[in-house]
Parts: structure tokens; sequence; C-alpha cells
């Protein structure tokens, strides 16, 4: 067979015929490469040159556009700084400007209901493992469309196993790169478990995290417990749970809420396991290694956390970043 020598024209007409089912979720892409963003799959691309692609050199975020404003862009934003700290990456753009790209991206997707994600990586130049080869770091900002759980796993609850993927060293496990192989891994684990996640447990036993959200335990004495933020991620999600479970504590609904280190066992004999993530918020543990936790159902203390949750992310306007609206548009 002749390999095909493809010039512009060539690709121009794969780009009109270029569509694949799961297109019908990307809906807008910026590029700092392009200078601009584009709405054509075809068009959504990052250069293989680009550090990110070839060796994971970069950092990301994913949050939630809800009726037309961004939840809690500051965490994630100030997450995105963290991890930049941690790698030496110098971002592209001040968080104002991230924030206006990501804004106008939004409203190019022309959606009130989104999931953004945001890649800053090391940018193009060579193809070694030496990021002095980039001459400058880029940004890249996805505007996918939200596909949140089925409706079962909030009302029947999920299952989760022991995850066998080796748990990462705190240095990495606490910035949020591009390098996820682990993170791939653990989902590919349960997919092939048959359940919805598997979770990290580190060498002294303890529960660290699933491959891309949070986990926490309601103890026999009515303890919310989360792993302290040593070897996983510091999630958006669970940070804010944790705040707004204190006046439950207070209100003697629960006894109190508190990050330390949950031992597998501790797990297995808690009244309610919950996981906690930007996709889908809360969701109730019922079998964990098919362990029945508590009375194999989704308990009161996950009923009262989801509501609060869903509560704050429609009207907690102090944790909302406009972003669109058909008015405006
Ligand atoms: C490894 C890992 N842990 C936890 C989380 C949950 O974080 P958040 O609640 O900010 O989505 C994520 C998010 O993607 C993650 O990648």
């Amino acid at each position: 067979m002749k390999l095909r020598h493809l010039n512009v024209e060539d690709c121009q007409q794969l780009a009109e015929g270029f569509s694949k089912p799961y297109h019908r979720d990307y809906l807008a892409m910026y590029s700092s490469v392009l200078g601009g963003a584009v709405t054509h799959p075809f068009l959504m691309t990052v250069p293989l040159d680009d550090h990110m692609v070839h060796r994971g050199d970069g950092i990301f975020e994913a949050f939630k556009c809800i009726n037309g404003n961004i939840y809690n862009l500051e965490g994630h934003l100030e997450r995105l700084e963290r991890s930049a700290r941690a790698v030496h990456l110098k971002l592209p753009a001040t968080l104002e400007e991230i924030t206006r790209l990501t804004v106008g991206t939004i409203r190019i997707a022309g959606t009130r209901d989104c999931l953004v994600r945001l890649f800053i990586s090391r940018g193009p130049g060579g193809f070694t493992t030496n990021p002095y080869e980039c001459s400058a770091s880029q940004c890249y900002i996805v505007v996918c469309r939200l596909n949140p759980p089925p409706d079962e796993h909030y009302e029947q609850g999920v299952a989760v196993k022991s995850s066998k993927i080796p748990t990462k060293k705190s240095y990495f496990a606490t910035i949020k790169s591009c390098n996820y192989l682990p993170n791939v891994l653990m989902k590919k684990e349960a997919m092939d478990a048959g359940v919805q996640f598997t979770i990290s447990i580190d060498e002294n036993g303890l529960l660290g995290e699933g491959s891309t959200e949070n986990i926490g335990v309601v103890t026999p004495d009515l303890t919310l417990k989360l792993p302290r933020f040593s070897r996983i991620l510091k999630g958006t999600t669970v940070t804010r749970i944790a705040e707004l479970a204190e006046p439950l504590a207070e209100e003697g609904k629960l006894k109190r809420v508190v990050f330390e280190d949950i031992t597998l066992n501790e797990a297995y004999s808690s009244e309610e396991i919950l996981l906690f993530g930007t996709t889908f918020d809360v969701l109730p543990v019922v079998t964990f290694d098919e362990h029945p936790i508590g009375n194999g159902r989704p308990g009161p203390v996950y009923q009262m956390l989801r509501e609060l949750f869903e509560q704050d992310l429609l009207t907690n306007s102090a944790l909302h970043t406009p972003a669109y609206s058909e008015e405006r548009k």
C-alpha cells in the first residue's frame, strides 16, 4: 500500500468527513497555540511535540458550569497554581486571563451546563524529556457535555474494590498532573472487575483515593472520617463537603468531621462509605471488596450531604463565577 502524502487541501477534505459518535460531547476547545477557540473536532488538537503529549509534562483541572455559573473555579485555580509550582511550570497567562478564556470558550460552546477541562502544558519543542526544550507553556481548554452517572448509582449505590496498583508517593499524589497512568490503570482495573471504582491502599493498609475521586467513611459512632491529604489529591468536592458537614455535627446529626488515616478493616465495618468528585458530586458505596457496607443501602449521611451539596451547586453564589447567559451571548 502506498502511503498518502497529505497536503492542507487533503486535510480540509478529511475534516469534512471527520465524525465519531463521541464527538457529540465535545462542544468547544480553546488553544493558545491556535490563539482562539474551535468547535470542529478535527481542529481540537494538541501538537505531538508538546511535552504534555509525549511525556505527560503538564497539569490539569476539571470543573463544572451549572446553569451558566462555574462552580468553585477559585478552588480549582488555586489547585492549578499549586500543581504548577510543584512542577516548576510557569502559567502562560494570569489566573484572571485564564478565567476570561474559560468563560469565552463556554460562550462559544453555547451551553449553560458543561464540564470544562483546563490543561497547562510544558509546550511544544523537541521530543526529549528536557523541559528546557520547550519555548513556552500553553493553555488548552475543552468544554464538553456533562455526563453524570446513571440515577441508579445515586439511588442504589456503587460497588468498589481495593486497587492493586501501587499508591503514588506523596509528591506525585498531591499534584494534578497529566501523568495519570496509575489512575488510568485503576479505572481499567475497576471496569475489568465489574465494579464502578477501585480505591488505592498504601503499604500500611490505609485508604487512599479512587482513580479520580476521594473517599470517606461514616464510622459506627457517626464520625465522618476523611483521609488526610498526604498521599492523595486534595479534592475540591471533599473539601467543600467537609465544610458543609460541620453544621451537621453542631446539630447532632454527625458526631464530628475529621481528617485521619482510615484502615481497610475500618472501612469494611463502617456505617457508610461515600465517594466525592467533580463529575458526580457525592456517591454512596454499598459494597467494598464484596463486604456489604452498613445495611447495604445508601445511608442517611449520604442523603444529607448530597442534598447540601446540590443546594450549594445551585445557590451558593459566593462559589460561582458567572460564565454564560442567553442574554449576554
Ligand atoms: C486523583 C484524584 N483524586 C481526587 C479527585 C477529586 O477532586 P475534585 O473533587 O476536585 O474533582 C480527582 C479529580 O479529578 C483526582 O484526579
